[in-house]
């Protein structure tokens, strides 16, 4: 199998004392308009600035947003993943963008609005944010990346560095190796970036974009269709991948998605993706999604970010 190696980026050449002005370019929402949820992706000029083609996807950019919290003090840094191929949104080495959900909960009759989404969907193009970073230097693709396949696994906004590693791995058209992102969402109305993904695996016969819309319908025995169910659903397509040493596995998006897909891959016998640390009991349903972490961790193979 080729090594993996992850490259050498760079890290935090702007922190929170020292971060940089940047205008924005674009805003645009990439959820249908009749989702009650707004996705937006937006893109930052960095010309003139240190970061200019130095932020690799996968990466983070930290956003400081204006302003006091309740306590009076200046609100916290939040990382956002960055969304645009290495070479830059279009090609463009000064363009990053990310991908934004404006963050509205009601709890206990209360209205809670996320400080940094919204102020940054709120952004017009020429308005200028504080930006800081790049972070992270693990959930990275290897070098020759293109000789691996790959499962990219995302949940909502978690398909952020995938939209960039796809762009990535198929820009020059020399990549020959398998590539599926499998990507889960409550409704239909909900799917981020379909227009370019469905287009993607019209031109590619090896990019296979498979969604899982959880809450419009159920699978045969009940379950929901998350995730980690199309390991089974798409069987066919994706076990042969799965089993050549040479693919790779990446998991985006909310915090517990990863104990699915491990429990998946362990029952098929696909342990390779994994380090186990403990006896594992027969029925792995009595594993607490909380407390996989003490019986498994992901192996070299499986890269993930989860919040
Ligand atoms: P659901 O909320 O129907 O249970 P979004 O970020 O746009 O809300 O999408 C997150 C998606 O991930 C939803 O379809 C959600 O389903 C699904 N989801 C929730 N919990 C898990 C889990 N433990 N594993 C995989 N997918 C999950």
């Amino acid at each position: 199998m080729a090594e993996i190696t992850l490259p050498e980026v760079e890290l935090n050449i702007y922190g929170p004392k020292n971060p940089v002005e940047v205008p924005v370019v674009e805003n645009y929402i990439i959820t249908k308009e009749s989702s009650p949820n707004f996705v937006r992706h937006i893109t930052f000029d960095v010309s003139g600035t240190e970061l200019e083609g130095r932020i690799k996807v996968g990466q983070s950019i930290g956003i400081l947003p204006p302003g006091k919290d309740e306590r009076g003090r200046p609100h916290k840094l939040r990382l956002y993943s960055v969304s645009s191929p290495n070479s830059g949104e279009n090609g463009k080495p000064n363009l990053v963008s990310t991908t934004v959900k404006r963050t509205i909960e009601e709890f206990e009759d209360k209205l809670y609005i996320g400080v940094a989404s919204n102020y940054l969907a709120d952004l017009k193009p020429g308005e200028k944010v504080k930006i800081t970073g790049p972070s992270g230097k693990r959930f990275l693709l290897p070098e020759k990346a293109k000789e691996f396949n790959y499962l990219f696994f995302a949940t909502g906004t978690g398909i952020a560095p995938f939209r960039g590693m796809i762009m990535e791995l198929f820009a020059k058209g020399d990549y020959q190796n398998e590539c599926s992102l499998i990507f889960g969402c409550p409704y239909r109305t909900d799917l981020l970036y379909s227009d370019y993904l469905e287009k993607m695996a019209q031109e590619h016969s090896n990019f296979h974009y498979i969604k899982s819309i959880s809450r419009e319908n159920r699978r045969k025995d009940g379950s929901k269709h998350y995730v980690q169910t199309k390991i089974e659903d798409e069987e066919e397509l994706l076990l042969p991948i799965l089993k050549k040493d040479n693919t790779l596995i990446y998991i985006c998006g909310l915090k517990g998605m990863e104990a699915g897909i491990y429990k998946e891959l362990l029952r098929l016998g696909l342990g390779g993706y994994l380090d186990i640390r403990k006896n594992l009991p027969e029925d792995l349903n009595e594993i607490p999604r909380n407390d996989i972490k003490k019986f498994m961790k992901p192996s070299a193979r499986t890269f993930e970010e989860v919040y």
